[in-house]
Protein backbone atom coordinates (compact mmCIF):
# COMPACT_ATOMS: atom_id res chain seq x y z
CA UNK A 1 0.00 0.00 0.00
CA UNK A 2 1.09 3.60 -0.71
CA UNK A 3 1.49 5.60 2.53
CA UNK A 4 2.83 8.66 -0.02
CA UNK A 5 0.89 12.00 1.54
CA UNK A 6 0.52 10.29 5.31
CA UNK A 7 2.32 12.05 7.94
CA UNK A 8 3.20 9.14 10.96
CA UNK A 9 5.01 9.90 14.51
CA UNK A 10 6.89 7.37 15.62
CA UNK A 11 7.78 7.79 19.30
CA UNK A 12 10.46 5.73 20.48
CA UNK A 13 12.03 5.75 16.89
CA UNK A 14 15.47 5.74 17.90
CA UNK A 15 16.50 2.10 17.82
CA UNK A 16 15.10 -1.38 18.18
CA UNK A 17 10.88 -1.79 16.70
CA UNK A 18 10.14 2.12 16.90
CA UNK A 19 13.28 3.02 14.32
CA UNK A 20 12.57 -0.34 12.18
CA UNK A 21 8.58 1.05 12.21
CA UNK A 22 9.99 4.51 11.01
CA UNK A 23 11.83 2.86 8.07
CA UNK A 24 9.02 0.40 7.05
CA UNK A 25 6.48 3.46 6.99
CA UNK A 26 8.92 5.49 5.32
CA UNK A 27 9.48 2.94 2.66
CA UNK A 28 5.40 2.91 1.82
CA UNK A 29 6.04 6.62 0.76
CA UNK A 30 4.68 8.20 4.69
CA UNK A 31 6.52 11.05 5.93
CA UNK A 32 8.07 10.17 9.19
CA UNK A 33 8.80 12.08 12.53
CA UNK A 34 11.19 10.10 14.71
CA UNK A 35 11.22 11.08 18.28
CA UNK A 36 13.53 10.17 20.79
CA UNK A 37 14.61 11.35 24.07
CA UNK A 38 18.49 11.89 23.88
CA UNK A 39 20.30 9.66 21.52
CA UNK A 40 20.14 12.62 19.06
CA UNK A 41 22.75 10.53 16.99
CA UNK A 42 20.54 7.20 17.03
CA UNK A 43 17.72 9.31 15.70
CA UNK A 44 19.41 11.20 13.09
CA UNK A 45 21.45 8.21 11.68
CA UNK A 46 17.73 6.19 11.16
CA UNK A 47 16.67 9.43 9.47
CA UNK A 48 19.70 9.17 7.45
CA UNK A 49 18.94 5.79 6.31
CA UNK A 50 15.24 6.30 5.58
CA UNK A 51 16.60 9.55 3.26
CA UNK A 52 19.21 7.78 1.48
CA UNK A 53 16.25 4.89 0.81
CA UNK A 54 14.36 7.58 -1.02
CA UNK A 55 12.33 8.61 2.22
CA UNK A 56 11.35 10.99 3.98
CA UNK A 57 11.63 11.74 8.21
CA UNK A 58 12.84 14.07 10.95
CA UNK A 59 14.33 13.57 13.98
CA UNK A 60 12.01 15.19 16.78
CA UNK A 61 13.28 15.24 20.21
CA UNK A 62 10.90 15.19 23.25
CA UNK A 63 11.48 13.03 27.21
CA UNK A 64 7.69 11.99 26.82
CA UNK A 65 7.64 12.58 30.14
CA UNK A 66 7.68 16.56 30.25
CA UNK A 67 4.68 17.88 28.96
CA UNK A 68 6.59 21.19 27.47
CA UNK A 69 8.88 19.28 25.80
CA UNK A 70 5.97 17.32 24.58
CA UNK A 71 3.96 20.41 23.42
CA UNK A 72 7.07 21.79 22.10
CA UNK A 73 7.39 18.52 19.53
CA UNK A 74 3.88 18.74 18.19
CA UNK A 75 3.88 22.58 17.99
CA UNK A 76 7.04 21.42 15.47
CA UNK A 77 5.06 18.95 13.64
CA UNK A 78 2.04 21.30 13.35
CA UNK A 79 4.30 23.81 11.62
CA UNK A 80 6.11 21.56 9.29
CA UNK A 81 3.62 19.18 8.18
CA UNK A 82 0.16 20.97 9.65
CA UNK A 83 -1.00 17.50 10.60
CA UNK A 84 -0.65 13.80 11.53
CA UNK A 85 -2.44 10.07 10.27
CA UNK A 86 -0.44 8.13 12.70
CA UNK A 87 0.59 8.35 15.97
CA UNK A 88 2.63 4.87 17.09
CA UNK A 89 3.12 5.00 20.68
CA UNK A 90 5.92 2.52 20.26
CA UNK A 91 8.11 4.30 23.56
CA UNK A 92 8.55 2.80 26.42
CA UNK A 93 10.90 2.34 29.79
CA UNK A 94 11.09 1.46 33.13
CA UNK A 95 13.79 -1.15 33.64
CA UNK A 96 16.77 1.55 33.67
CA UNK A 97 18.62 1.48 36.51
CA UNK A 98 18.38 5.17 37.72
CA UNK A 99 15.00 6.34 37.35
CA UNK A 100 12.85 7.31 39.89
CA UNK A 101 10.23 5.07 41.97
CA UNK A 102 7.45 5.40 39.62
CA UNK A 103 9.25 6.61 36.39
CA UNK A 104 7.47 3.20 34.62
CA UNK A 105 4.05 4.54 35.12
CA UNK A 106 4.95 8.35 34.73
CA UNK A 107 6.15 7.29 30.91
CA UNK A 108 4.20 4.06 30.36
CA UNK A 109 0.41 5.57 31.35
CA UNK A 110 0.68 9.19 31.99
CA UNK A 111 2.98 10.21 29.27
CA UNK A 112 0.96 8.14 26.59
CA UNK A 113 -2.33 9.77 27.60
CA UNK A 114 -0.60 13.23 27.22
CA UNK A 115 0.52 12.54 24.29
CA UNK A 116 -2.51 11.51 22.86
CA UNK A 117 -4.32 14.31 24.23
CA UNK A 118 -2.04 17.01 23.24
CA UNK A 119 -1.77 15.23 19.54
CA UNK A 120 -5.76 15.25 18.93
CA UNK A 121 -5.83 18.66 17.34
CA UNK A 122 -3.31 17.26 14.99
CA UNK A 123 -4.96 14.01 13.74
CA UNK A 124 -7.68 14.17 11.22
CA UNK A 125 -11.13 12.12 11.28
CA UNK A 126 -9.87 8.93 10.15
CA UNK A 127 -6.70 9.36 12.19
CA UNK A 128 -5.30 6.20 13.68
CA UNK A 129 -3.51 5.86 17.04
CA UNK A 130 -1.40 2.72 17.78
CA UNK A 131 -0.52 1.17 21.02
CA UNK A 132 2.63 -1.22 20.83
CA UNK A 133 2.71 -3.28 24.29
CA UNK A 134 4.27 -6.85 25.36
CA UNK A 135 2.11 -9.82 25.88
CA UNK A 136 3.69 -9.75 29.76
CA UNK A 137 1.88 -6.53 29.97
CA UNK A 138 -1.08 -7.39 28.33
CA UNK A 139 -2.23 -10.65 29.71
CA UNK A 140 -0.54 -9.74 33.24
CA UNK A 141 -3.57 -10.52 34.81
CA UNK A 142 -3.86 -13.63 33.60
CA UNK A 143 -0.40 -15.30 33.82
CA UNK A 144 2.71 -14.25 36.07
CA UNK A 145 5.84 -12.98 34.19
CA UNK A 146 9.10 -11.67 35.56
CA UNK A 147 10.01 -10.22 38.75
CA UNK A 148 11.83 -7.68 37.15
CA UNK A 149 9.39 -6.65 34.60
CA UNK A 150 6.42 -6.47 36.70
CA UNK A 151 6.70 -2.56 37.30
CA UNK A 152 6.97 -2.01 33.60
CA UNK A 153 4.19 -4.89 32.53
CA UNK A 154 1.24 -3.04 35.12
CA UNK A 155 2.42 0.18 33.96
CA UNK A 156 2.28 -0.43 30.27
CA UNK A 157 -1.24 -2.53 30.87
CA UNK A 158 -2.64 0.28 32.32
CA UNK A 159 -1.53 2.74 29.99
CA UNK A 160 -3.68 0.84 27.47
CA UNK A 161 -6.63 0.34 30.20
CA UNK A 162 -6.33 4.55 30.42
CA UNK A 163 -5.86 4.64 26.05
CA UNK A 164 -8.76 2.56 26.06
CA UNK A 165 -10.69 4.02 27.86
CA UNK A 166 -10.59 7.13 25.74
CA UNK A 167 -12.12 5.29 23.04
CA UNK A 168 -14.89 6.87 22.85
CA UNK A 169 -13.76 10.24 22.63
CA UNK A 170 -11.78 9.07 20.08
CA UNK A 171 -14.48 7.93 18.09
CA UNK A 172 -16.89 11.28 18.31
CA UNK A 173 -13.24 12.62 16.55
CA UNK A 174 -13.36 9.41 14.17
CA UNK A 175 -10.12 8.74 15.60
CA UNK A 176 -9.17 4.98 16.09
CA UNK A 177 -7.40 3.08 19.01
CA UNK A 178 -5.37 -0.43 17.84
CA UNK A 179 -2.96 -2.27 19.97
CA UNK A 180 -0.16 -4.24 19.04
CA UNK A 181 0.83 -6.55 21.91
CA UNK A 182 4.09 -8.92 21.05
CA UNK A 183 6.05 -11.92 22.43
CA UNK A 184 9.49 -11.15 23.39
CA UNK A 185 11.34 -10.15 20.07
CA UNK A 186 15.06 -11.29 18.86
CA UNK A 187 17.35 -9.17 19.51
CA UNK A 188 16.11 -6.61 21.48
CA UNK A 189 17.05 -5.02 24.75
CA UNK A 190 14.78 -5.77 26.80
CA UNK A 191 14.58 -9.68 26.83
CA UNK A 192 18.90 -9.35 27.23
CA UNK A 193 17.94 -7.07 30.78
CA UNK A 194 15.38 -10.18 31.58
CA UNK A 195 18.49 -12.54 30.71
CA UNK A 196 20.77 -10.88 33.13
CA UNK A 197 17.83 -10.91 36.11
CA UNK A 198 16.86 -14.65 35.03
CA UNK A 199 19.56 -16.94 33.25
CA UNK A 200 18.26 -18.77 30.31
CA UNK A 201 15.05 -16.82 29.88
CA UNK A 202 15.27 -16.36 26.11
CA UNK A 203 16.08 -19.62 25.42
CA UNK A 204 13.55 -21.11 27.63
CA UNK A 205 10.51 -18.55 25.99
CA UNK A 206 11.64 -19.77 22.50
CA UNK A 207 11.03 -23.47 23.70
CA UNK A 208 7.80 -22.66 24.95
CA UNK A 209 6.86 -20.56 22.10
CA UNK A 210 8.47 -22.72 19.72
CA UNK A 211 9.86 -19.66 18.34
CA UNK A 212 10.57 -15.89 18.79
CA UNK A 213 9.21 -12.81 16.93
CA UNK A 214 12.23 -10.67 14.81
CA UNK A 215 12.03 -7.00 15.03
CA UNK A 216 11.04 -6.84 11.02
CA UNK A 217 8.10 -8.92 11.96
CA UNK A 218 6.75 -7.24 15.23
CA UNK A 219 7.05 -3.48 12.96
CA UNK A 220 5.48 -5.23 10.05
CA UNK A 221 2.65 -5.95 12.00
CA UNK A 222 2.86 -2.30 13.61
CA UNK A 223 2.74 -1.07 10.15
CA UNK A 224 -0.03 -3.12 9.00
CA UNK A 225 -2.50 -2.65 12.06
CA UNK A 226 -1.73 1.07 11.29
CA UNK A 227 -3.75 1.27 8.38
CA UNK A 228 -6.09 -2.19 8.70
CA UNK A 229 -9.23 -2.14 8.37
CA UNK A 230 -10.51 -3.16 12.20
CA UNK A 231 -12.47 -1.60 14.47
CA UNK A 232 -11.45 0.66 16.95
CA UNK A 233 -9.98 -0.80 20.27
CA UNK A 234 -9.30 -4.13 18.28
CA UNK A 235 -5.63 -6.00 19.53
CA UNK A 236 -3.17 -7.44 17.04
CA UNK A 237 -1.21 -10.22 18.27
CA UNK A 238 2.42 -11.22 16.93
CA UNK A 239 4.04 -14.51 18.12
CA UNK A 240 3.19 -15.90 21.43
CA UNK A 241 0.19 -18.30 20.19
CA UNK A 242 0.19 -20.16 23.91
CA UNK A 243 -0.64 -16.75 25.32
CA UNK A 244 -3.82 -16.84 23.73
CA UNK A 245 -4.83 -20.82 24.51
CA UNK A 246 -4.47 -20.85 28.56
N1 LIG B 1 11.63 -5.87 23.19
C1 LIG B 1 10.68 -6.76 23.28
O1 LIG B 1 10.92 -7.97 23.47
C2 LIG B 1 9.26 -6.31 23.16
C3 LIG B 1 8.25 -7.27 23.14
C4 LIG B 1 6.94 -6.87 22.99
C5 LIG B 1 6.62 -5.52 22.90
N2 LIG B 1 7.63 -4.61 22.95
C6 LIG B 1 7.27 -3.20 22.89
O2 LIG B 1 7.87 -2.60 21.76
C7 LIG B 1 8.16 -1.24 22.04
C8 LIG B 1 9.62 -0.94 21.70
O3 LIG B 1 10.44 -1.84 22.38
P1 LIG B 1 12.00 -1.89 22.13
O4 LIG B 1 12.46 -3.15 22.75
O5 LIG B 1 12.30 -1.61 20.70
O6 LIG B 1 12.45 -0.65 23.05
P2 LIG B 1 13.90 -0.03 23.30
O7 LIG B 1 14.95 -0.66 22.45
O8 LIG B 1 14.08 -0.02 24.78
O9 LIG B 1 13.71 1.46 22.77
C9 LIG B 1 12.96 2.34 23.51
C10 LIG B 1 12.78 3.60 22.71
O10 LIG B 1 11.97 4.45 23.50
C11 LIG B 1 12.66 5.68 23.67
N3 LIG B 1 12.35 6.22 24.98
C12 LIG B 1 12.58 5.66 26.19
N4 LIG B 1 12.17 6.49 27.16
C13 LIG B 1 11.67 7.59 26.53
C14 LIG B 1 11.11 8.81 26.97
N5 LIG B 1 10.99 9.10 28.28
N6 LIG B 1 10.72 9.72 26.05
C15 LIG B 1 10.87 9.47 24.72
N7 LIG B 1 11.38 8.33 24.25
C16 LIG B 1 11.78 7.41 25.14
C17 LIG B 1 14.13 5.40 23.50
O11 LIG B 1 14.79 6.60 23.10
P3 LIG B 1 16.38 6.86 23.39
O12 LIG B 1 17.10 5.83 22.57
O13 LIG B 1 16.60 8.28 22.93
O14 LIG B 1 16.55 6.67 24.87
C18 LIG B 1 14.08 4.32 22.42
O15 LIG B 1 13.97 4.92 21.14
C19 LIG B 1 7.83 -1.01 23.51
O16 LIG B 1 6.56 -0.42 23.62
C20 LIG B 1 7.80 -2.41 24.07
O17 LIG B 1 6.96 -2.56 25.18
C21 LIG B 1 8.94 -4.96 23.06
Amino acid sequence: MSLAGRIALVTGGSRGIGAETARLLAAQGATVFVNYRDKAKRADRVVGEIERAGGMAAAVRADLTDPAAVEAMIGEIRERAGWLDLLVLNASGGLERDRAPGYALRLNRDAQVFLVEAALPLLPPSGRIVFVTSHEAHFRQSRLGYDVYEPVAASKRAGEDALRERIPALTAHQISLVVVSGDMIEGTITPTLLERANPGAIQARRAEAGSLPTIAEFAGEVVAAAWADVPSGHTVYVGGADYLTA
